[in-house]
């Protein structure tokens, strides 16, 4: 298990964090984002999706359709798990065709749904550290991100 843990002062260093894992992080992963309301995982979202080329602008919590799909250099699936009411109607959603896929898949409270998420994902843990600090710990389950992860220690220094 590859890990990261990442300061920020400010919402500059969040959107500084997305661009480096939206360049790092290969096709195909899913990302689990965890974090209490307000932590930050949409502002991170959109500086992951701005990174692939998607207008951020277009970057809003789904919260009424709950998965949105942003079409950057590379596709980028965008799905919020705080409305749904359990695994089952997650499931409904269809969401293994998203991470199966070949985009960037991004999940939003994704602590609630873990179960159906595959098991070879990178989790961002976002912690509120202050009023505008935030703490993020990276971690890469499974093979396949070792790359990535350098990448990022070297763009975050
Ligand atoms: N370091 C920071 N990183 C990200 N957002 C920050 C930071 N400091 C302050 N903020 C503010 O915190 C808020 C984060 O909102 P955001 O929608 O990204 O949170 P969220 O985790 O997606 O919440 P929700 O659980 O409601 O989906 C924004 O209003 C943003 O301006
Ligand atoms: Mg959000």
């Amino acid at each position: 298990m590859n890990r990261l843990i990442h300061d920020v002062a400010d919402e500059s260093g969040t959107a500084a964090l997305g661009a480096a894992l939206g360049r790092a992080l290969p096709n195909g992963t899913t990302v689990a984002l965890c974090g209490t309301l307000g932590a930050g995982k949409t502002r991170l979202v959109q500086a992951i999706a701005e990174a692939c080329g998607v207008d951020r602008r277009n970057v809003v919590s789904p919260t009424f359709v709950l998965i949105q799909e942003y079409h950057g250099r590379r596709p980028v699936y965008h799905i919020d798990a705080y409305r749904v009411r359990d695994e089952d109607d997650f499931e409904q959603l269809g969401p293994d065709e998203y991470f199966e896929g070949d985009g960037l898949t991004l999940v939003e409270w994704a602590d609630r749904v873990e179960v159906c998420l595959p098991p070879d994902r990178v989790e961002v843990h976002i912690d509120v550290t202050g009023p505008t600090s935030r703490r993020f710990e990276i971690l890469a389950l499974g093979a396949g991100y070792d790359d990535a992860i350098e990448q990022l220690r070297a763009a975050l220094g």
